[in-house]
């Protein structure tokens, strides 16, 4: 029986429930992280807790001070359920307030919850032959940067993206491309590397960042700035990011084919360096 972490308690997940006047139930009113583990190591763990301290300045949302024990919490967590490859889903929400109103309540008493999620495998062949995705229009707020859990755009984008039988819908704003429902798009363009820059209008991802990183080591040249649809339709490779996927190229968006058909050399190197750096 999974054991996750629930407001100061470690306790069988079943048993981890939520008041219903918790804001994070009521108004979406939380932040979270997702986190990977690769042998036992949470991998960028201090960039995550980063953006998730960015994430609450950004909603003004005070954090439960048991968030500075996340690294302990989460190896007594695999300790306990005897886990070494998985992942980890972190929320803190603004926790409950009596009567339901709008407005931020003047004493507040933040949740913290970190449960670990089950790897879900990729469909048969995405990284060998890439995955297809749609283009969807960007219904989100202003705030992308802030990893909310007001998620209701993305899920509606993703069930798209799944009654369409394509793995991601990919999401546009003012006809420019923004990111992915739940990962960042890059593309390689005239043998740059480009993705949207890390504004509000996207999450900055701890694995896009990685990304650039590994882009430069590699010396391969960099662009961050928007594209547009059309501009993506030809570009040479476009692939996602993500803590879940890692590098997955695409081969298609809206029916047309990318590039060759096929994973391009840009990306299968970048994804060689990428499991060079979880491994090391
Ligand atoms: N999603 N963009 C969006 C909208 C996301 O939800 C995510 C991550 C990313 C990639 O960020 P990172 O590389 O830090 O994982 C980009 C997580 C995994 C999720 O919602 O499950």
């Amino acid at each position: 029986m999974a054991i996750v972490y629930w407001n100061g308690d470690y306790i069988p997940l079943e048993k981890a429930v939520v008041p219903v006047e918790d804001r994070g139930f009521l108004f979406g009113d939380g932040i979270y992280e997702v986190v990977r583990v690769y042998g036992g190591r949470p991998f960028r763990l201090a960039d995550h807790l980063q953006r998730l301290h960015r994430s609450a300045a950004g909603a003004q949302l005070p954090l439960a001070d048991a968030v500075d024990e996340i690294p302990d919490i989460i190896q007594r967590l695999l300790d306990e359920n005897g886990l070494r490859d998985t992942s980890f889903y972190i929320q803190c929400t603004r926790g409950c307030a009596h009567p339901r109103a709008h407005a931020f309540p003047a004493e507040v008493h933040p949740t913290l919850l970190l449960m670990h999620a089950p790897l879900r495998p990729l469909p048969a062949n995405a990284r060998t032959n890439g995955v297809s995705t749609i283009t969807v229009p960007d219904l989100r707020w202003r705030r992308c940067d802030i990893k909310s859990i007001m998620l209701l755009p993305n899920a509606m984008a993703k069930t798209q993206a799944h009654d369409a039988g394509v793995f991601e819908a990919i999401l546009v704003r003012d006809g420019l491309v923004t990111e992915g429902s739940s990962t960042n798009v890059l593309a390689v363009m005239n043998g740059t590397l480009v993705t949207h820059q890390a504004d509000s209008d996207i999450l900055g991802g701890i694995s896009r960042s990685v990304v650039l990183e590994l882009a430069a080591q590699l010396q391969l040249p960099v662009r961050e700035e928007a594209f547009t649809v059309d501009e993506m339709y030809s570009a040479q490779e476009l692939f996602l990011s993500s803590t879940m996927l890692e590098i997955l190229p695409v081969t298609q968006v809206d029916g047309r084919v990318i590039g060759r058909g096929r994973p391009g050399p840009v990306t299968e190197r970048l994804y060689e360096a990428f499991g060079k750096l979880i491994s090391e």
